[in-house]
């Protein structure tokens, strides 16, 4: 579904991604986790065709992608959850869920599917956004880009800033998109809930890959453990 091979991305004159090669299934959820600065936001942002100043390659569905504009990718089928959700605030719960679902014919099927994963943004359907908890932000971020039926969804931290209890509840959405068979990668510095729900991962360290593997590996690797999992 996405292979991306040999990026390296810049910004301006600093590189900030090395050599990173990756790759994520159809029909798999897989992780990338990482510290702050890692470079995690610029790969994806990368991919989604935010950032122009990079070298190697993306393919998406078969066809070299690097380089093209983001309105293409998300008319291909990839949607990225951004970090900082983007939502917006003046406008209602729905108008924000429709935008995501303007280039889809069937929104109102996903508009339902939406409304099932996150019964909560349903209640607050004409509520401003911007009035919503960070966690039901969160999910209203999620569910937009759900109401374009993505080929690959892209989730930058989406746990940022929330509790225990709506980290949970987002996971546990996540997962159950996974069982219907969505793709996702997982961008994530809450390393365990990441690791616990995905089938494989990459350690993305100061731009590079230092470490990948099945999820069930890392846990156990004693470099993980000391320097994310405070074992
Ligand atoms: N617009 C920019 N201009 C210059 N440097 C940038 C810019 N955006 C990011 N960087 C730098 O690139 C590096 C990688 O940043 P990036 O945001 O990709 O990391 P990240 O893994 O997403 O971190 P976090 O977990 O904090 O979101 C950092 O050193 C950052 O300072
Ligand atoms: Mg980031």
């Amino acid at each position: 579904m996405l292979s991306v091979s040999h990026l390296n991305v810049f910004h301006g004159n600093l590189q900030v991604v090395w050599d990173l090669s990756f790759h994520v299934n159809k029909g798999e959820l897989v992780t990338m986790i990482g510290p702050n600065g890692a470079g995690k936001t610029t790969t994806v942002e990368t991919i989604a065709g935010l950032n122009k100043r990079a070298t190697g390659s993306v393919v998406f569905d078969g066809q070299e992608v690097l380089g093209r504009p983001p309105y293409e990718l998300f008319t291909r089928g990839l949607a990225l959850v951004p970090e900082k959700r983007e939502i917006f605030p003046s406008m209602p719960v729905i108008e924000n869920l429709l935008l995501g679902g303007t280039q889809n014919p069937h929104r109102e099927g996903a508009l339902d599917r939406v409304f099932r994963l996150f019964p909560v943004l349903r209640e607050r359907e004409r509520q401003e956004a911007g009035t919503l908890s960070g966690g039901e932000q969160q999910m209203l971020a999620i569910g937009r880009a759900l109401m374009s039926e993505p080929r690959l969804l892209i989730l930058d931290e989406p746990s940022t800033g929330l509790s225990p209890l709506l980290t949970g509840q987002v996971f546990r959405a996540l997962e159950h998109l996974g069982r219907e068979g969505m793709t996702v990668l997982l961008l994530e510095q809450n390393v365990r809930n990441a690791l616990a729900m995905c089938e494989r991962g990459y350690v993305l360290e100061n731009g590079r890959i230092v470490e990948e593997g099945k999820s069930k590996m890392l846990l156990n690797d004693p470099r993980i453990q000391k320097a994310y999992l405070g074992i």
